[in-house]
């Protein structure tokens, strides 16, 4: 059983009001915060480390914390970086709910993974557009999520790939119960392909972003991701 759960990525923020733009996105439905870290290396393209997301974890508090006045979230890191293994330990101590590194960019998968729950934080693998999903197959019962990127990473704003749904597909019928996320090109478009595909973890930058309504945008995606999860029996 898995629930439906939006993830904005805060690549798609105005960075000058991020503790704004975040509670704003979170008081219109939003679950995760997905923070996308680059190094200039594993993607052409370098975002934010480990300062912004202490700073943003003040701002937003962990979800478990009972005693916090401030809208909460659950921080999804997703490491789009060389040697991921380095900066385990760092990005579990500034806020990281969950760690999530590239299929591509380390040796021995299963160590890290167990790398990262050592720390008491959730472990995901994500896996690039060339990737063929079947890497995911033994390490997926260790994993807490897989993420079938639908764009090439290292820029918010391009166009969802639909070629990519069959990996989601497969995946969900290997593991049912595993959270499965699709990023990049997420909008109330391209939403019915993923959701119908098996996907429940949908990041979406630019289109909460961006929107008049991000409430609205939220809850049309989750609305469509629950559809799919009930019609499979997997609605949590
Ligand atoms: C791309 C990033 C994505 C990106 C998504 O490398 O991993 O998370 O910010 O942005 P949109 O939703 O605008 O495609
Ligand atoms: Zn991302």
């Amino acid at each position: 059983m898995v629930k439906p759960i939006v993830a904005p990525s805060i690549l798609a923020s105005d960075f000058a009001n991020l503790e704004c733009s975040c509670h704003k996105v979170i008081n219109a439905g939003a679950d995760w915060l997905h923070i996308d870290v680059m190094d200039g290396h594993f993607v052409p393209n370098i975002t934010l480390g480990q300062p912004i997301v202490a700073s943003l974890r003040k701002a937003v508090p962990r979800v478990q914390d009972t005693t916090a006045t401030k809208p909460k979230a659950f921080f999804d890191c997703h490491m789009m970086v060389e040697s991921p293994e380095k900066w385990v330990a760092d990005f579990a101590k500034c806020g990281a709910d969950q760690f999530t590194f590239h299929y591509e960019a380390t040796k021995d998968p299963l160590a890290l993974v167990k790398l990262i729950k050592s720390h008491n934080i959730r472990a995901a693998c994500a896996i690039k557009p060339g990737t063929p999903v079947d890497v995911l197959y033994e390490l997926g019962p260790h994993l807490d999520m897989a993420l079938v990127m639908t764009v090439e990473p290292g820029f918010g704003g391009q166009k969802f790939m639909i070629e990519m749904m069959p990996k989601v597909e497969a995946l969900r019928a290997k593991f049912p119960n595993m959270d499965i996320q699709v990023d990049g090109g997420l909008g109330k478009d391209t939403i019915p392909h993923a959701a119908k595909a098996g996907a429940n973890v949908i990041v979406a930058g630019t289109s909460v972003f961006t929107a008049a309504d991000p409430a609205d945008v939220i809850s049309f995606m989750k609305g469509q991701v629950a559809e799919n999860l009930e019609t499979r029996g997997l609605l949590e």
